[in-house]
Order: C-alpha cells, then sequence, then structure tokens
C-alpha cells in the first residue's frame, strides 16, 4: 500500500518584512543577509495569528486541492516548534476550527524536519489500515520565538504554514520512501533554553532572555550539509535509486549556501533544486511544504519523475521522503 499526495497548499502572512527594514531593528545589512544567507525578505504573522491559524489557512487550500471532503480526514498531525501553546495540541486547536470529527490529532516535535517526520508516521499509521486519510502540515510562527536584539538569529527565519492531505487511495504523486534520523548528543547546538521542565518560566529567564531561539551557526551548517547528504543517500541506495536519477530536490530552505554545498557534495547540478528561501527565510517545519506547494503552482514536475524531500533541523534531527510524480 502506497501513500498518495492528493493535494498540497501553503499560506503565508501578508506582512514582509524585508532586509532594509530589519537592518532599522538590528546593526545588520542587506548584503550582509544576502550573500552569508540568500534571503531578501521573510513575512510575519500577525499578533492575533497563532501558528493554528496559518495552519488552518494552508490546510484548507490542502483539502480543496485534494478535492476531499473534511469529513473523510482521520488524522491530523501538526509539526511546529511554536504551539500556540504547550497543551493542548495546536493539532487539536486547528481540529476544532476546520470542524473536523472527533479524529486522532497530535503535534510533531522535531524542528525543521518535523514535516517529513510526519510524513513518515502517517505513511505508518496509513500503511496499518487503521487510518484512510491523514491532514499533514507544517505550520511555524517563528518570529514568536526569535530574540529580535540577536543578530546572528533573527534575521534568518520567517513565518508560514504548508498542508498536504496523504491518503492510500487516489491519485498523484507517490512517497515511496523514508529515512529519518536525529543525533540527541548535543542539544544546545540550538534550542530555546527556557520555558520548559528544565528551566519553567521566571523573572530570571526572561531577563536573561531565555525564552528565545538561540542557535551555534557555523556547527549547525556544517551538521546540515552533512546530514543532509547522507540521509539522501541512505534513502536513494534503499530504494535501488543513483544520485543521477533524481529529477528534483527540494531541501530545507536554511541557507542557499548550504544548498549550494549539499548539491557539489550529491554531485547532483544546482538547477534541479527548488529555492524560495529568498522570499520566506527558514520557516521551519513550514518550509518544505511551502517550498513544494510553489513547485506544483509552478508545474515543474512530471509525471514519472524522481523527487527528493530533505530537511535538517534542532535535535539534531533529519529525515528525507522520496517521491515518484
Ligand atoms: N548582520 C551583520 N553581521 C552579522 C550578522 C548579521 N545579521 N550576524 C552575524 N554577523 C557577524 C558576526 O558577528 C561575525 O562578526 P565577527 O567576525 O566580527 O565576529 C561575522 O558576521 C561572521 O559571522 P559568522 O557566524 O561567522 O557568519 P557565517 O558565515 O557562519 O554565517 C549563518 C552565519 C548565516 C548563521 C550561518 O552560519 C548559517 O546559516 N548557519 C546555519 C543556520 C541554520 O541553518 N539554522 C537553521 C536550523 S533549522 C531549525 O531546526 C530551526
Amino acid at each position: 500500500m502506497k501513500s498518495i499526495l492528493r493535494g498540497i497548499g501553503s499560506y503565508v502572512p501578508e506582512k514582509i518584512l524585508d532586509n532594509k527594514e530589519l537592518s532599522l531593528k538590528v546593526e545588520t545589512s542587506d548584503d550582509w543577509i544576502r550573500t552569508r544567507t540568500g534571503i531578501r525578505e521573510r513575512r510575519i504573522a500577525a499578533s492575533d495569528q497563532p501558528t493554528s491559524e496559518l495552519a488552518l489557512n494552508a490546510a484548507r487550500k490542502a483539502i480543496e486541492a485534494a478535492q476531499i471532503q473534511t469529513d473523510q480526514i482521520d488524522l491530523v498531525i501538526v509539526a511546529t516548534i511554536t504551539p500556540d501553546m504547550a497543551f493542548p495540541s495546536t493539532a487539536c486547536i486547528l481540529q476544532h476550527k476546520l470542524g473536523l470529527g472527533k479524529v486522532a490529532c497530535f503535534d510533531l516535535e522535531a524542528a525543521c524536519s518535523g514535516f517529513l517526520y510526519s510524513l513518515d508516521v502517517a505513511d505508518g499509521m496509513l500503511a496499518s489500515g487503521r487510518y484512510k486519510c491523514a491532514l499533514v502540515i507544517g505550520a511555524e510562527k517563528m518570529s514568536s520565538i526569535l530574540d529580535w536584539e540577536d543578530r546572528t538569529t533573527c534575521v534568518l527565519f520567517g513565518d508560514g504554514a504548508g498542508a498536504a492531505i496523504i491518503m492510500t487511495e487516489g491519485v498523484g504523486p507517490n512517497l515511496v520512501g523514508f529515512r529519518s534520523g536525529a543525533d540527541g548528543s548535543n542539544p544546545s547546538l540550538l534550542h530555546q533554553p527556557a520555558g520548559g521542565s528544565k528551566q519553567p518560566a521566571s523573572i530570571a529567564s526572561i531577563e536573561n532572555r531565555e525564552h528565545f531561539l538561540k542557535m551555534n551557526g557555523k556547527e549547525i551548517f556544517k551538521s546540515a550539509v552533512r546530514v543532509m547528504e547522507k540521509a539522501t543517500r541512505e534513502l536513494l541506495k534503499a530504494n535501488g535509486l543513483e544520485t543521477q536519477d533524481v529529477d528534483h530536490v527540494i531541501p530545507h530552505q536554511a541557507n542557499v549556501r548550504i544548498v549550494e554545498s549539499m548539491a557539489q557534495r550529491l554531485e547532483i547540478p544546482l538547477e534541479k533544486f527548488f529555492c524560495n528561501l529568498d522570499r520566506h527565510g527558514n520557516t521551519s517545519a513550514a518550509s518544505i511544504p511551502i517550498a513544494f506547494d510553489e513547485a506544483c503552482q509552478r508545474g515543474l514536475f512530471r509525471k514519472g519523475e524522481i523527487g527528493v524531500l530533505v530537511a535538517f533541523g534542532a535535535g539534531l534531527t533529519w529525515s528525507a521522503t522520496l517521491i515518484r510524480f
């Protein structure tokens, strides 16, 4: 039984924050951000738009694209590191907003790899035969956990959501392989130190700005290239394919230099990599479904072609999905 991607949709908030406007908030420049990352602008959600609202807009588009009724959905997975609140899950909040039945709902936390981890999990749950139609979403309001006084991180991220309907019946690209992994040995490479059970919110944690995202950019950069190359090679090998067989790669949209290094190491031409990070920055778990949706809208995929979706994120986590269009 194969998982079929029946429909995809995405949503980004209206507000555009470009590098020039950002350079009025922190000491940076359009030139620095563009040459070091490739990012020109990012979207920022309104104060009354929590992650579930971004997810709701993307989900509606995916449902419409899949041409299904909402009562067919029997599983909702929301990948996010910026849930509306610690609990209940954003998936449960979304269930009510979408007017779904009392179906299984949960959040999945694998940072930027979250959407691909969720596809892996949804594929397994659909294969069990106990679920028929999964709504899988990557949604993030990264602006809510950024330190707008830290130029080394706040320039990199943006807000948005992407959603997919996955079923085992019907017509659409087939999800034919998955490869997910993690290395939890150094969590402080990329983390949000306070607000959890280890360091609950306190006056000191707020004063020390520990509710914001902290990152060792250089180390993350090196790991990102290494793990995405490894995940892609292992995924292809497990499915009897070579890198030359790949027609399209949709990588996690963090930094164009990461994408270039990866293309070089895999010896896959850069033209086969889809990038939209110049307009969105890194939207974490939303990055791959937003990019995938935009590539679909542009009509980039032909029937029978092979695609690889590959991501890395805090944890460190990584995940890759093989698609036959
Ligand atoms: N504007 C101007 N100068 C800056 C800025 C900025 N926004 N940020 C840093 N600098 C300065 C630094 O202070 C440093 O100055 P110094 O030499 O005087 O000390 C200089 O620029 C160079 O800084 P580096 O950190 O060496 O810059 P680098 O080339 O490594 O680029 C970057 C930094 C863009 C963060 C890069 O390391 C990167 O992209 N890393 C990967 C990050 C990533 O992908 N994170 C997402 C993970 S996914 C998830 O799960 C959320």
